[in-house]
């Protein structure tokens, strides 16, 4: 039995990829929630640019659904715009453009009503015939996660899903975050899911795994013969992970206000992150290998509640952030956290992880930093003297300026012996030609491949809300404890920098 993702074929020879990632297959696509920002922002750029780069299969077809009154020449319209202003890729090809449009069409409806779903099949089978999409169907559920449930069974209903997600024609569900808002929601979210689709058949979707340098974050581990020996608790001091925004919550003051940094950044995106750069080492690089091993890390953390949140936690919010439209005017959501956890395996016992993540920040930078132990004895002079150099940090930078930096100990030239730091730094951009790809591009191909590596399983997802809901729950209840507010534009609270110095270490600067 082959070990490879679907679709994908070695290629030994010199120069060729290890793992050949092939075009789409045909497919038609539809689209819930076809008028909102994320269709506009991400998806039909992202369709674009796969089109542009010819590895979207030809035989190829986008259905809109949503409530918005309008007509498919409309829809097409906005959506030109749309390309136009968030296309990765700059000028917008007209040739390109028309023939992605002529694949377009919009179906007007509601999540709950049937009729809605009658128009969708009608159109569904238009378009199945006219662009030759053999009958397998990719649903993106680009809606609030609530809606799930009755659009999953109206498409049931309706006799839109097939049974199985890679004999022809298929049916596959990409769904979108937060699946839930805490443990028990989301159990039950998959609960429902399950009773209209088989596991296989759902992808859900967490951007950053989409992300060229988080998928970098294996390669580098398991490429380099250097970084294993070294890459536990004998030999590294801690490992802070950072998403810092510069952005607030643009227009969405209302979903935020009730979700809130610790739903929408740490249960999916730092979490993700984290299980990738801890994991143990997969037996290939098969989708259900490398997510058992994500999922071992998520089940090795070490549970923070209760009191706990008041050691390990620091939660913040921007001053401002209550004047935010739809924001309640005593909000005590956070829009910053940093927190301590542990993973309570043989590799990482006793090590910190320093997660921190926050909007309206000095600038925007999302990176894993590793920083080792330092020297276990100094030669260079008086052991005081050692105690003040760097440690040595390996530093993984997502984004922007993606790339790796290694921070080392050096003599500085000259007759006496001085000793400084110096970086050795490896960028994406100077070391590539190609330009970074959007997420969404890679995430989008994948479903329509059937490759899951880069999508949430189910287990997955209910780990990380089983490690993020007592946080949540010790936080909601503390209703006299307020959020340690900070200005825009600065390094977050000040508290989560004197939460560091408790533990003798300090924060990378956001830069
Ligand atoms: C989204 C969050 O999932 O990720 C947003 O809902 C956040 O609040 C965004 O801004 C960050 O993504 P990126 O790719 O810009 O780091």
């Amino acid at each position: 039995m082959s070990v490879l993702p679907v679709d994908y074929a070695i290629r030994p020879e010199a120069g060729e990829p290890f793992l050949q990632a092939d075009r789409s297959t045909p497919c038609l696509l539809v689209i819930f929630g076809a008028a909102g920002d994320l269709t506009r922002r991400k998806l039909i750029p992202a369709l674009y640019n796969l089109l542009c780069e010819r590895v979207i299969d030809e035989w190829f077809a986008v259905i809109g659904y949503s409530r918005t009154e309008q007509e498919s020449e409309a829809f097409r319209a906005t959506l030109e715009s749309a390309v136009k202003e968030y296309s990765r890729t700059q000028p917008v090809d007209p040739l390109v453009w028309q023939s992605f449009a002529k694949r377009i069409e919009y179906v007007r409806g509601s999540f709950e009503d049937p009729e809605g779903y009658n128009a969708l099949r009608q159109r569904i089978d238009v378009l199945e015939q006219g662009f030759g999409t053999g009958g397998n169907r990719l649903f993106y559920l680009a809606t609030p996660p609530a809606a799930a449930p009755q659009i999953l069974h109206r498409l049931q209903e309706a006799g839109l899903l097939y049974d199985s997600s890679d004999e022809t024609p298929w049916s596959r569900v990409i769904m979108e975050k937060p699946y839930g808002r805490d443990l028990t929601s989301a159990q039950e979210l998959n609960r429902i899911v399950g009773e209209v689709l088989d596991e296989s058949q759902v992808y859900r979707i967490d951007h950053y795994l989409g992300k060229e340098t988080v998928q970098n974050i294996l390669v580098t581990r398991f490429g380099n013969t250097i970084f294993e020996p070294l890459w536990n608790r004998k030999y590294i001091d801690h490992i802070q992970i950072t998403a810092a925004e510069s952005i607030g919550v643009e227009g969405r003051g209302r979903f935020y206000d009730q979700t809130g940094v610790v739903r929408d950044m740490v249960q999916s995106h730092l979490l993700q992150v984290l299980s990738l750069c801890v994991m143990e080492t997969p037996i290939s690089f098969a989708a259900d290998d490398i997510r058992d091993k994500r999922v071992e890390v998520l089940r090795s953390l070490r549970p923070i509640s209760g009191d706990g949140i008041e050691k390990s936690v620091v939660f913040g919010q921007y001053r401002g952030y209550r004047d935010e439209e739809n924001v309640d005017k005593d909000s005590r959501s956070p829009t910053y956290v940093a927190l301590k956890c542990f993973i309570d395996n043989w590799r990482w016992q006793g090590v910190p992880f320093m997660l921190r993540v926050g909007k309206h920040l000095k600038a925007r930078m999302t990176e894993i930093s590793v920083v080792f132990r330092p020297v276990p004895h100094c030669l260079f002079g008086r052991d005081d003297v050692c105690q003040t150099l760097d440690s040595n940090v390996l530093t993984i930078r997502i984004q922007p300026d993606e790339g790796i930096d290694l921070k080392i100990i050096s003599k500085q030239p000259g007759d006496s012996l001085q000793v400084g730091t110096v970086e050795m730094d490896f960028s994406y951009s100077d070391a590539y030609n190609h330009p970074i790809k959007d997420a969404y591009e890679r995430l989008l191909l994948d479903a329509m491949r059937g490759d899951a590596t880069l999508f949430a399983r189910r287990d997955e997802v209910e780990h990380a809300w089983r490690f993020v809901t007592p946080i949540l729950q010790a936080w909601e209840r503390a209703t006299d404890r307020y959020p340690a507010f900070y200005a825009e534009g600065s390094a977050g609270p000040v508290e989560a920098d004197k939460f560091m110095h408790r533990y003798d270490r300090k924060w990378r600067e956001i830069v």
